[in-house]
């Protein structure tokens, strides 16, 4: 992500330090789609739901050369990266902190009426996933943290501490896809009567001894993955996003939607499937659109992003007015 910034990330959490390019992505498609095939005509509001470090924002605001953003966050540490990314565009952009259930009311407060294109690029930025701090991490030691939001009250701590071994159970299988989920609750709970857990590495070494760790990924990847949704309540926000997207967008606005989650994206499709059976979306991707060759190899994020596309098809009897 951030297509400018580089950072030295080590993947293997042994020493070996490896250099990505952080860069948004699928953004060529996200610009051609959101670009609705006339860029240079295009005018009104683009919301950016999921600003993160501003790359696909960078990226549609240099292509639509009329089009405003709205970039919104619900983290207050990511927005200052995102707004410091995003100054050169001047008056172009306005960037707040919301989440993006909240879409409607951060477009009020700032007087947009035409929104035309909406993204949503669900999930964590690789500038939380990378920050120890922030409790995301298996390779790096931190407090079992996950908030996107410092205001939530929920914990990755609370829920491991606090939640009976059948639901974490159930967590670390429907929210991560995590097949040994019985094994790696009962190590868990055995682990926590001795002490609550606390950091992530403490967490991380629990699971790797329950279920060993000679796969390519972390064996703490999917019960992570299932943590961090259910503290951000990643499921709920989606469906209200994608909610708030039909109410707002007009007549042939287009909302682009990357999930890197399987479960999710097969809520994004059974939205504008029922969508399009309602006359509400036009479906523009049949299937989800996937990284191309040249992105795989210069983006190792992308290898699990899945994109969708929809245009809003009939105008929503609430939708606010004229102008931009
Ligand atoms: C995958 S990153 C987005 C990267 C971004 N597209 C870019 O080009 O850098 C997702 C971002 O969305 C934010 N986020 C996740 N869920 C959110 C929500 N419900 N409302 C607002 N922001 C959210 C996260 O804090 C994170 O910064």
């Amino acid at each position: 992500m951030g297509g400018v910034e580089m950072e030295r990330r080590n993947e293997s959490g042994a020493g070996g330090a490896s250099w990505s390019v952080h860069e948004p992505v699928l953004a060529l498609e996200v610009v051609r789609f959101l670009g609705a095939d006339r860029p240079s005509e295009l005018e009104g509001w683009i919301v950016d739901g999921t600003l993160g470090a501003g790359g696909h924002s960078r990226a549609l605001l240099a292509a639509l050369p009329r089009v405003q953003l709205l970039g919104l966050d619900q983290d207050p540490e990511i927005l200052a990266h995102a707004r410091e990314s995003l100054a050169p565009f001047g008056r172009r952009v306005q960037v707040r902190r919301a989440r993006f259930s909240q879409l409607g009311s951060a477009l009020e407060a700032v007087g947009a009426r035409r929104v035309v294109g909406i993204l949503l690029d669900i999930g964590a930025s690789s500038l939380q996933l990378d920050s120890a701090k922030r409790g995301f991490s298996f390779f790096a030691d931190g407090p079992l943290d996950m908030r996107m939001d410092p205001e939530r009250e929920r914990t990755a701590a609370d829920i491991v501490n606090g939640w009976d071994e059948s639901d974490l159970a159930d967590l670390f299988f429907y929210e991560g896809g995590e097949t040994r989920s019985r094994k790696i609750a009962r190590a868990i709970v055995e682990s926590r009567r001795r002490a609550p857990f606390q950091r992530t590495l403490a967490l991380a070494d629990v699971i790797e001894h329950a279920v060993g760790g000679s796969g390519k990924t972390h064996p703490a990847t999917r019960v992570f993955q299932a943590l961090r949704r259910a503290v951000n309540e990643e499921g709920d926000e989606l469906l209200a996003g994608l909610a708030a997207a039909q109410e707002w967008l007009v007549d042939a606005g287009r909302l682009a939607v990357i999930s890197f989650h399987s479960g999710e994206d097969a809520e994004v499709k059974r939205f504008f499937a029922q969508g399009s059976s309602e006359g509400q979306w036009e479906t523009l991707t049949r299937k989800p659109v996937t990284a191309s060759r040249e992105e795989l190899l210069r983006n190792r994020r992308s290898r699990s992003a899945l994109l969708r596309v929809g245009a809003r098809t009939r105008r929503a009897q609430s939708v606010r007015g004229g102008g931009a």
